[in-house]
């Protein structure tokens, strides 16, 4: 009847505790399983191949899937590049801002879609407009970087110059 011996039958015994790491261990196997097989190992993808080389690193991939280029996504660009041309103007003419409808580029060596892409979502900040006396917005205004894309597939057909390398799933 001393103090310790009744203590140590209070608490789980030594049997129940090995229970509990074994337990805890197999969520955490689990886990990690679910995590690879929904996720890739370190999310690799083509999608976040794809952003990782223009900068962006992993985000989450609903925010930014590039769309297929299709007749509807051309149309959808038609209707958003409305945000796009109160400064680049109704025929891509461009105002106080640069035309997009000629081979002259003040930010791109070569106007390739994906150097659009990351442009138009970065958008231009005070100190890096070259020539307006303005800013662009991020996305220049839209909601969504797929809102953006189709707004490039748009471009695409009206200025031939654009090369069109936009990845798509094949
Ligand atoms: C509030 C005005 C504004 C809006 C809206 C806007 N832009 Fe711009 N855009 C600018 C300014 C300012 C520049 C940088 C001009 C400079 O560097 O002198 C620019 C630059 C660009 C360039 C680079 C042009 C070049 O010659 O290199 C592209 C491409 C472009 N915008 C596309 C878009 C698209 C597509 C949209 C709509 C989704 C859009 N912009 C919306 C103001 C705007």
């Amino acid at each position: 009847m001393s103090e310790a011996g009744h203590s140590s039958k209070k608490g789980p015994s030594k049997h129940g505790l090995a229970w509990l790491y074994f337990l805890f261990g197999l969520v955490f196997v689990a886990g990690g399983m679910y995590a690879i097989f929904y996720h890739g190992f370190l999310g690799q993808n083509n999608q976040n191949a794809y952003r990782q080389g223009i900068g962006q690193g992993i985000v989450v991939p609903t925010i930014d899937i590039v769309p297929e280029r299709t007749a509807k996504a051309i149309s959808n660009g038609e209707t958003s590049y409305k945000t796009c041309a109160a400064c680049h103007g109704t025929n891509l003419e461009g105002l106080a801002c640069p035309s997009l409808k000629d081979n002259e580029w003040l930010h791109f060596k070569e106007p390739k879609e994906t150097e659009l892409a990351k442009l138009i979502n970065h958008g231009v900040g005070a100190s890096e407009a070259i020539k307006a006396k303005s800013v662009m917005p991020p996305r220049g205004g839209l909601e969504s970087s797929t809102q953006v894309w189709e707004v490039i597939y748009y471009l695409s057909t009206k200025n031939t110059n654009i090369i069109k390398d936009a990845p798509q799933a094949k």
